[in-house]
């Protein structure tokens, strides 16, 4: 399209000038010391062109937002009698909330949510190790992206680890529903390393365009996954991805979207582009509020959303 750098230029411009910036996240310490001020964003558009503006090459924590890639794989691996073992309704609920937990006997209610996340892990583990696991996202992030430097930041799984009292809980509650096939100890060390991979949004843009493109990685690009899982991930990015903000981000921005507590966030607009946005401040659901403003302001000039009819 048309004036696509400079929008982007200007949605930039004005995201980086910004003073209301939210707060990033405190309660994993290691994501409490990162500069607020720091704006990216990144988008791939169908014709191969990348446009990056802002702190576009900065390593942040991908968080939730590897839930997407995880989701893809095992779907890919597993089809479709993963839903026997977690839903794909949203959960109304912050991300780390336990409370349906009990009501729905161990399934959770989405692949995004902690607790559901926590199951996709288990299922990437079947057959192999904790370490083998993370090994097989990595190559897909590598894979999918073309860039082989995306790698998990040890102090970060750690931090995690440490401060993973109420995913420790989750783990061992729907382990004690026979819903977890491996060690909740195990699941976890797979689960906090897969949150700690570091991205930058040059690399989440590219990591995303299989998502754009029914599983290939542009219009004529290489097959990365199936177009049915490249179609369902989407789905649920659009109904669960900003959990509790999932609703808002749908009506503001109009794309399937996932958040991070990292502050990033990867949209999607099918058939034209994959868009990585960060910015560390978060909003009251946990989802970045500057990168959320960008994306809207995008949404508003280009068009792009998947309920217009251009798109
Ligand atoms: O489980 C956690 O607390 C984090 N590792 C992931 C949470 C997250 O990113 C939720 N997102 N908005």
């Amino acid at each position: 399209m048309d004036g696509l750098e400079d929008i982007i230029a200007e949605i930039g411009r004005r995201c980086a000038a910004a003073s209301e910036r939210g707060t990033p996240a405190s309660y994993i310490p290691k994501l409490g010391q990162v500069d607020p001020g720091q704006f990216g964003l990144v988008a791939v558009t169908a014709d191969g062109r990348e446009i990056a503006v802002g702190d576009a090459d900065q390593a942040f924590s991908m968080q939730s937002i590897v839930k997407v890639f995880a989701l893809t794989r095992a779907l890919e691996r597993i089809g479709d009698v993963l839903w026997q073992r977690v839903g794909r309704e949203p959960s109304g609920d912050p991300f780390n909330s336990i409370v349906q937990l009990e009501h729905k006997s161990g399934v959770p209610r989405n692949p995004f949510i902690n607790p559901g996340a926590i199951v996709v892990m288990d299922i990437l583990q079947a057959g192999t190790t904790a370490q083998a696991s993370i090994d097989d996202l990595l190559g897909f992030l590598r894979e999918a992206s073309g860039d082989f430097s995306i790698a998990v930041d040890p102090e970060v799984a750690e931090s995690e680890d440490t401060h993973g009292a109420r995913n420790r809980a989750m783990a061992h509650f729907i382990a004690a529903f026979r819903n977890l096939d491996n060690d909740p100890e195990e699941v976890l060390h797979t689960y906090f390393n897969a949150c700690a991979v570091s991205i930058t949004c040059r690399q989440l843009a590219w990591a995303g365009r299989y998502l754009a493109w029914d599983g290939l990685t542009g219009p004529n690009g290489r097959r990365v996954a199936a177009s049915a899982t490249a179609r369902r991930t989407n789905a649920l990015m659009l109904t669960c991805g900003h959990y509790d903000g999932s609703g808002e981000f749908a009506f503001r921005v109009g794309m399937p979207g996932k958040s991070g507590v990292g502050g990033g966030i990867l949209a999607v607009v099918p058939g034209y582009a994959s868009i990585a946005c960060w910015s560390p401040g978060l909003d009251v659901a946990g989802n970045s509020k500057i990168a959320t403003e960008a994306l809207e302001e995008l949404a508003e000039r280009t068009g792009w959303s998947v309920f217009a009819s251009q798109c």
